[in-house]
């Protein structure tokens, strides 16, 4: 994680696409680790949803309502969800069967939820603390650029 955050600290910092910044990060990330499914969804103010945002991974479910899945979840809490076995989540949106695990982390513009971060994996209880902690600090990084 430290390693990787010197890298989207510049990345964010030379580029001020936020599109081009989240599908960079998402593919950092998502090779870096070798998670299942690595992407962002944002807050579409007009339907009251999700929509499926830049990602790596196979084919996602475009939209997601507010309190619904993991993501909706989050989005309502406002907090970061670790998802140690999505079988056990009730609501749990399964876009693909190979996900077991999931974390899901707010993002923020101007105090409001600007969408989420959403990560799989296909192993059972794989976001540590140490995963929440720094993938919640670079999601604060992403935020400086929205
Ligand atoms: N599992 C998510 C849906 C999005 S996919 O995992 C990419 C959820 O329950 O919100």
């Amino acid at each position: 994680y430290k390693t990787l955050f010197g890298q989207i600290k510049a990345l964010v910092a030379d580029e001020g696409d936020l599109i081009a910044n989240m599908a960079n990060v998402a593919a950092m990330l998502h090779h870096e680790f070798g998670f299942w499914w690595t992407g962002f969804y944002r807050v579409d103010i007009a339907s009251g949803q999700l929509v499926l945002g830049p990602f790596q991974g196979p084919v996602a479910c475009c939209r997601i309502g507010f309190g619904k899945g993991v993501c909706g979840s989050a989005w309502e809490r406002k907090a970061t969800v670790v998802v140690p076995d999505v079988h056990q989540f009730p609501g749990h949106i399964a876009c693909d069967s190979a996900s077991n695990s999931e974390i899901v982390i707010p993002i923020y513009k101007n105090g409001e939820i600007f969408g989420v971060l959403d990560i799989d994996s296909p192993c059972l209880n794989r976001f540590t603390q140490e995963d929440q902690a720094g993938l919640e600090a670079f999601v604060k990084v992403l935020e400086t650029g929205i």
